[in-house]
């Protein structure tokens, strides 16, 4: 697959550093679980928006020594053994020979592995690094499969605003790519109701692939997903929050149901989940329109108009907030 997005293009750095930046996304229809392990190709379509300021910046430049250096400035200090080897061996995919070794200086403004898809912004930033490096200067879509190689989310973090990730059908992967729709919405709020920044027990990689594996849930998730989309697009497109909000947070709910139901069971949710998501039902019934959408981990991101940003506040205290479509209007 790299070969042929590659094609004839050069293989040797053309610069000495590369630089590349993305910002995280958050799926309001998630992707879980692969049809093929190796390309990151997902059983179902999935939508995201991307969170402006919420960035993770790369410097890539050619190495030295018998292996790569990567390094991670940013809260949340330095990159566990296993993210360092992934990231390793997703650039063993560009290295112009066996033995040449990569430089990785990452900036993060987001704390890694605590469910807010930071590794998504890293592969898709990472991969930026890598065609400044090399002058490449693909496509956009070509960025956003090299990207899926590394995470199948990253895909989604090339772009800004609204993002579909297709599914595709083919085998090969060349048409599981994401794409931006140009949808504006200047009121949507995303909150960060942070409940733990330490790293997750189990990665989303493994988990997907023990819920395909055990979960009996796991064969109406593909149907359940494409569905939620059309009606989440539909939502956004209508700017209705409400619609949004119920499918959103529906989606997140079933998504983690078939982890729920796989054997052994895989629950991300604390004790503070479960009494957060309560919280948003309770704000709910006192008229207030707030949701949530919870990925791999135990923290909730929130939706809500920008007129509810004080009873937000009220309820979880100074969360992280960001219009993520106000410059899309
Ligand atoms: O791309 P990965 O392997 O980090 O998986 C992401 C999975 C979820 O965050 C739970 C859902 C999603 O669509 O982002």
């Amino acid at each position: 697959m790299v070969e042929r997005i590659l094609a004839d293009r050069v293989r040797e750095p053309s610069r000495t550093i590369g630089r590349g930046q993305a910002s995280v996304n958050i799926a309001l229809c998630k992707y879980w679980g692969k049809r093929n392990r190796e390309l990151n190709l997902p059983f179902n379509s999935s939508l995201s928006v991307t969170l402006p300021g919420m960035d993770v910046e790369t410097e890539l430049l050619p190495g030295s020594g018998d292996r790569d250096e990567i390094e991670l400035c940013g809260p949340g200090g330095t990159l566990p053994d296993d993210a360092a080897d992934r990231v390793s061996g997703f650039l063993d995919l560009f290295r112009p020979r066996p033995d040449f070794r990569f430089r990785v200086r990452t900036r993060s403004s987001v704390p890694p592995a605590a469910g807010l898809a930071s590794s998504a912004a890293a592969f898709a930033s990472l991969v930026r690094a890598l065609d400044d490096l090399f002058q490449w200067r693909l496509g956009p879509r070509e960025l956003s499969i090299l990207a899926r190689l590394g995470s199948g989310s990253a895909c989604r973090s090339m772009y800004r605003g609204v993002v579909i990730w297709h599914a595709g059908v083919r085998n090969d992967g060349m048409d599981s790519f994401a794409e931006p729709l140009n949808i504006g919405w200047e009121a949507l709020r995303i909150g960060v109701v942070m409940i733990s920044a330490s790293r997750k027990g189990v990665g989303s990689r493994p988990g997907m692939d023990h819920t395909v594996e055990t979960s009996p849930l796991f064969a109406c998730w593909p149907e359940t997903a494409e569905r939620d989309l059309a009606a989440i697009l539909g939502a956004l497109e209508a700017r209705d929050l409400e619609r949004l909000g119920v499918a959103a947070e529906c989606n997140a709910l079933c998504m983690h149901a078939t982890m729920i139901a796989a054997r052994p069971p895989l629950v991300y949710w604390t004790a503070q989940t479960v009494t957060a998501m309560r919280t948003v039902w309770e704000l709910r019934r006192a008229g207030c329109p707030v949701y949530f959408t919870i990925d791999a981990g135990p923290n909730l991101k929130l939706l809500y108009a920008a007129g509810e940003t004080a009873a937000v506040r009220r309820a979880f205290g100074e969360i992280r907030e960001c219009a993520p479509l106000a410059a899309n209007e």
